[in-house]
């Protein structure tokens, strides 16, 4: 993390910030939020991923203290403010801001939300960091499409300085101001883009990852030259086959459906992925992807 990050904050306003799913970008935004001064509490389906998240981020904040880029009091307050909810109209009551961070699929989206609704106050903006479902399209099936706004986090969260506001059709101009502060007070650096599949960022982003997966299955080079063409070639931090390991196969997987579905072929999933995806080899959170990934750091076949 960047020192940059650990300034005081202009922005900041504590707020009461609600993340619903804790995998790993669940994790990340609630580590941020929690930081960055907000009382935070996380909420995941699975029993006990909750609970399990906020145990890791305890263990991130404890190599940041160790590198001296957080001091101990910043830590305990971090963690003071962090909490995992068992039940999640818990995790709603009182909350200003709610970002979901669950997997790629409408009907889940909606199957979690819509309960919660009447638990939230009618001043909650709800925040969905999907990386590209039509935020409209959440919004109006929830039936409050103006309080409904894309915060499109990046991985890893706590180091990525992006977050993509996705303004929905009847997304208001409040919810987008109250976003990009939130944003900005997290020590991110805001982009409001319009409501189109896959955004600003996706839509790119997943073009080069495709066809890298194309190229490894035509046999043009190695999975490790091909992100070392990308790495040292183009000074990409990390090569596109290596960035779908820590993204995870079956994130980009659902992306590239959905965008086929909405734009073109151009974005058709590669067999390789989807057999992969079948076999578990989801990429860094499963140990196995493009890369074998020991102590978290990845290793060529
Ligand atoms: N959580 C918290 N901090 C982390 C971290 C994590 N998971 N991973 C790395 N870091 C921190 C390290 O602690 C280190 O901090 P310091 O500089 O303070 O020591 C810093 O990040 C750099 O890490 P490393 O030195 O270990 O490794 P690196 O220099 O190779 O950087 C990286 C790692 C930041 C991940 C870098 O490789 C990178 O930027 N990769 C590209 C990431 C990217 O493109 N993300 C977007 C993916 S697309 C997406 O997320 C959107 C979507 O919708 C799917």
């Amino acid at each position: 993390m960047s020192t940059e990050t650990l300034k005081p904050n202009p922005f900041a306003m504590s707020l009461h910030v609600t993340v619903l799913g804790a995998g790993t970008m669940g994790q990340g935004i609630a580590q941020v939020a929690a930081q960055r001064g907000h009382t935070t509490r996380l909420f995941d389906v699975i029993e006990g991923q909750a609970v399990a998240a906020v145990k890791a981020i305890g263990v991130q904040l404890e190599k940041l203290l160790s590198k001296g880029a957080i001091n101990g009091e910043q830590r305990h307050q971090a963690m003071n403010r962090l909490s995992a909810a068992l039940v999640a109209r818990d995790a709603c009551s009182g909350t200003d801001i709610l970002i979901e961070a669950i997997p790629e699929d409408m009907h889940l989206k909606l199957a979690v939300l819509t309960p919660l609704l009447d638990a939230l106050s009618p001043h909650a903006l709800v925040g969905t960091n999907t990386s590209s479902l039509s935020v409209t399209e959440l919004g109006t099936r929830l039936g409050i499409p103006e309080r409904t706004v894309g915060l499109h986090f990046f991985n890893p969260a706590p180091v990525m300085d992006l977050v993509e506001v996705v303004r929905g059709l009847e997304t208001s101009d409040a919810s987008v101001v109250r976003a990009v502060e939130f944003a900005r007070g997290l020590g991110k650096t805001p982009i409001v883009v319009r409501d189109v599949p896959g955004f600003a960022t996706s839509r790119l982003g997943v073009i080069l990852g495709v066809e890298a997966m194309r190229m490894l299955e035509t046999g043009v080079a190695s999975a490790e030259d091909i992100d070392r063409g990308m790495e040292l070639g183009y000074r990409h931090p990390m090569g596109p086959l290596k960035l779908t390991d820590l993204v995870g196969l079956d994130v980009r997987l659902a992306i590239l459906d959905h965008l086929t579905k909405e734009i073109g072929p151009q974005f058709r999933p590669p067999p390789l992925l989807r057999s992969m995806v079948r076999a578990g080899r989801l990429g860094k959170k499963a140990g196995e992807g493009f890369y074998r990934w020991v102590d978290g750091h990845p290793v060529a076949k």
